[in-house]
């Protein structure tokens, strides 16, 4: 494993004369993947940190900020907030560091951190060459990016550059959020941040206290006509809009529909409050979450005929 602290130093270990071994694996705090063996390979971990207002790019409305990749998520969103910068707040307390919100394109309760992100630095971690990707050459999907895909490993994030509104307008679209907001009172940022923070407090386990990894799968993407269909079979199923043609389906409800919240085997479980989140209570082995969610994939396959999509990678032989 290969901690990075500096730029300078991530160069240097990708320069041409690079002998690394192969293959290699990019971790920031790993929240979003599962091991179900041990990696055999390079485990590079970039620790890069740093959060600053990019003066250049002042404008009347809106500051740039940049971060390391390897500044805890949280923290730039509070540094953020406690700045009046709007933008970010509504992805508060999501684990994770800031090398992995391009990647993954983060998001929650009606926000996407595409929306923010003008560019990001990377390094090809063939030959250390630095390449700044703007917001469409990252290819950003539903928790997605270029990242994931064709440039997987290829680039290391280094920093990345976020546009924030110096006179923020609210996104409290997503309805739990705007009664928490207002139950806190005022409609700022800071109550937007503090809402999010109890609604997530209240729904999601917390993964420093029990090994969780957030939505293990991701909400189902499927065509217009399948949508229809099934929602003439349950009309109380949720659905939401996605590009032309496709509709989204809440994967925790479909999985709560066939009665996995709550349920345990051994110590893999599923969170009893959001049947999206699998648990480890304590000795499951990655084999033991993966099995159990391949048990739940099959079962929502047989009840409703959707293909559940892991957002969890999964990383070792299965
Ligand atoms: N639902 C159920 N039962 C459940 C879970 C959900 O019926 O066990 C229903 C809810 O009642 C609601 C719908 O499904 O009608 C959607 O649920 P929710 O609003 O809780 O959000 P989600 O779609 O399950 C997504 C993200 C979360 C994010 C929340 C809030 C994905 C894969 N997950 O979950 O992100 O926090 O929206 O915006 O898109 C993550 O990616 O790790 C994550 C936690």
């Amino acid at each position: 494993m290969i901690h990075i602290r500096t730029e300078r130093e991530a160069i240097a270990l990708f320069n041409e004369n690079n002998n690394i071994n192969k293959p290699q694996l990019i971790l920031g705090s790993g929240s979003n993947i599962l091991f179900t063996d041990n990696f055999k390979g390079t485990i590079l971990y970039p620790d890069l940190r740093g959060i600053k207002i990019e003066e250049n790019d002042y404008d009347d409305e809106s500051v740039i900020v940049s971060a390391g990749a390897g500044v805890i998520w949280d923290d730039l969103v509070e540094w953020t907030v406690a700045r009046g910068f709007g933008g970010l707040e509504n992805l508060s307390l999501i684990p994770g560091r800031v090398g992995a919100t391009p990647v993954q394109n983060i998001g929650a309760y009606g926000v996407e951190v595409r929306e923010s992100i003008i560019k990001v630095k990377a390094l090809s971690t063939d030959d250390g060459s630095i390449r700044i990707f703007n917001n469409s050459e990252c290819e950003f999907g539903y928790r997605d990016s270029i990242f994931k895909r064709k440039n997987k490993n290829r680039f290391l994030v280094t920093r990345v550059y976020y546009r924030l509104s110096t006179r923020p307008s609210l996104n409290l679209n997503y309805d739990s959020l705007k009664h928490e907001v207002n139950l806190l009172g005022k409609e700022t940022l800071r109550n937007v941040r503090h809402a999010v923070i109890n609604i997530r407090q209240n729904k999601l386990p917390d993964p420093e206290l029990i090994g969780n990894a957030g939505s293990f799968f991701k909400n189902s993407v499927v065509t217009c006509a399948v949508a229809e269909k099934l929602k003439i079979e349950y009309p109380e199923m949720p659905v939401f809009e996605e590009r032309e043609g496709y509709k989204k389906l809440a994967s925790g409800w479909l999985i709560d529909q066939c009665g996995w919240k709550g349920k345990r085997k051994g110590d893999a479980g599923v969170h009893e409050k959001q049947a999206l989140v699998l648990i480890n209570y304590g000795k499951a082995t990655g084999k033991e979450i993966y099995d159990l969610s391949e048990e739940i994939r099959k079962s929502v396959n047989e009840k409703f005929g959707v293909d559940l999509v892991r957002e969890v990678e999964v990383i070792g032989v299965i």
